[in-house]
């Protein structure tokens, strides 16, 4: 199963439910394995990375030769998805099924942009009762400068909107 880290990423919008990512073209200007998956049966899930799988994203972005499993070598497992036919990563804290909506060409950047049709979430991070994600619980890491720097998001602040 082909799975690559991507920081050129982002939730784009609620009704209905979008995002995007970007995965630039290789130095030869050919596209990225992700990119011609998606162009080939237009549907894939992004799967967000806490810091238990920090390490296994990382090697996940290894440029293998074209249908080798990036994830049997990163120690990572496919799970079932619901209602697109890629799987998703059982050891991500969440994960979006996406259906492709379209791609913007934007010189060497393929602008992949989805549609979020379900979501998985790792039940302890779910408040039943008031219907919330337990944002305090969902330790995902961020993407700082490249190459090689992250953060946690273990420390927060609370900050109100002005009226
Ligand atoms: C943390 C991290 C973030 C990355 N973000 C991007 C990105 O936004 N766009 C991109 O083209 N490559 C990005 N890369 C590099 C890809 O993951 C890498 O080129 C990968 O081998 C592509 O795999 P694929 O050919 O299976 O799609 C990132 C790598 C890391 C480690």
């Amino acid at each position: 199963m082909n799975a690559a880290p991507f920081s050129f990423f982002n939730l784009l919008g609620a009704n209905p439910p979008i995002c995007a990512f970007a995965p630039g073209d290789r130095d030869d200007g050919t596209p990225k394995d992700t990119a011609l998956n998606v162009r080939a049966i237009h549907e894939f899930v992004v799967n967000l990375v806490d810091e238990a799988i920090a390490e296994a994203m990382n090697q996940c972005a290894a440029a293998l030769p074209f249908g080798e499993s990036e994830l049997t070598r990163a120690g990572l497992h496919a799970a079932p998805s619901s209602v697109v036919k890629p799987p998703r990563i059982a050891e991500a804290p969440a994960s979006l099924e996406c259906v492709e909506w379209g791609t913007l060409q934007i010189g060497g950047n393929r602008v992949v942009i989805g549609l979020i049709k379900r979501i998985h979430l790792r039940d302890e991070l779910f408040d039943v009762e008031k219907k919330r994600v337990r944002t305090e619980k969902l330790l995902t890491i961020g993407r700082m400068a490249s190459p090689h720097w992250y953060c946690k998001t273990s420390e927060r602040f609370e900050m109100i909107r002005p009226d």
